[in-house]
């Protein structure tokens, strides 16, 4: 049976993304420490090791283990947090990857290692959407920086020391189990109030766009990108996939979509805009489609249905 590890696999994408491999036949181990993961989002037939992927414990783990695989998602996700405490924020995302690559560096080991990125950020304000792997990057943001920075480092330990890696660059992913309070996920904060019988609160005018792509297609994204055959190592970008629709979709038609989905009403309303807010972001993922057969497979309308009924149900009390 091959082997992977799922670091981050009890958060919202890599507990999709451990469901993948299971479904596949994969033997999959998870590590998180738990800062923002759930218990509950492990899968029963995963082996869960509660470590930080910047101790030394991880060391041990992926040199005792021979990994086919790393899928490596834990990560301070937080912009707002990455502005706050810009050391932290570097110490797990680009020392964290760090230790995982010198480890599995260190063991000589095969492993291919699937770094999970972002295809908002990274480009920033400057480049006009949809974005392409190769536009320039203006990481706008500690977190941005450091996802950049990690991607630069799995460059590196390619072209130095042969190691096998590829980045996935996702869009604005959201689904089942996407926590709604964090910054990130404006999907679930919106199910989140509607359920609550709260309006939904729209900054600026709402007219900022981001490439909302279902964690289903997400984790699907990072199997392929860790079983398919690779384009040669080179260039940061070499290795590099965009996952996303290649749609942008603003955040007031985010909003009107989703009551219609949830088949509610809900009432909006408007805070004064967020500085630094990217205004528009979406990707191109022509190349993911090319090299990996990956293209998105559940429309806006499904996904948002999918997410609100999982969010009810879990209101509810019922557990999915
Ligand atoms: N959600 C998105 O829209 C999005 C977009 C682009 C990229 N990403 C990337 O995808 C990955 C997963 O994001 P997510 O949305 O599932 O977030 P998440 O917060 O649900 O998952 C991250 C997981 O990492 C764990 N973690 C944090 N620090 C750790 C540490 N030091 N050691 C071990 N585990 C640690 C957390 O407990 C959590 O379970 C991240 O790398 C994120 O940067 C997410």
């Amino acid at each position: 049976m091959p082997k992977v590890l799922v670091t981050g696999g009890a958060g919202f994408i890599g507990s999709h993304v451990a469901d993948v491999f299971l479904e596949n036949g994969w033997e999959v181990t998870i590590v998180d420490d738990l800062s923002s993961g759930k218990p509950e989002n492990v899968p029963a037939a995963a082996d869960f090791q509660q470590i930080s992927v910047t101790s030394s414990e991880l060391a041990r783990l992926v040199t005792q283990t021979r990994f086919d695989v790393v899928t490596h998602l834990a990560a301070q996700i937080d912009v707002r947090k990455s502005v706050a405490d810009p050391i932290n924020d570097a110490t797990i995302n680009i020392l964290g990857t760090l230790n995982l690559m010198e480890a599995l560096r260190a063991a000589r080991a095969t492993t291919r290692v699937v770094f999970t990125s972002t295809g908002g950020a990274l480009y920033g304000d400057f480049n006009t959407p949809p974005n392409y792997e190769t536009y320039p990057k203006d990481p706008e943001s500690p977190y941005a920086i450091s996802k950049l920075s990690a991607e630069y480092y799995l460059a590196y330990f390619g072209r130095v020391h042969n190691m096998d890696s590829a980045a996935v660059r996702f869009g604005n992913v959201y689904g089942p189990r996407q926590d709604p309070h964090g910054e990130a996920g404006v999907v679930a904060i919106f199910c989140g109030r509607i359920l609550e019988s709260k309006p939904l609160t729209i900054f600026g005018d709402g007219s900022q766009t981001r490439d909302y792509v279902y964690v289903g297609d997400v984790a699907r994204a990072v199997y392929l990108a860790a079983t398919e055959a690779l384009p040669e190592r080179g260039r940061l970008d070499a290795r590099a996939f965009n996952i996303g629709t290649g749609k942008g979709t603003s955040v007031v038609d985010l909003a009107k979509l989703l009551q219609q989905a949830a088949g509610v009403k809900a009432r909006i309303e408007f805070a004064p805009h967020r500085p630094g807010e990217q205004q528009d972001s979406f990707v191109n993922a022509d190349k993911a489609r090319d090299l990996l057969g990956w293209t998105p497979s559940v429309t806006l309308s499904q996904g948002l249905a999918r997410t609100f009924a999982w969010f009810e149900q879990r209101v509810g009390g019922v557990t999915v």
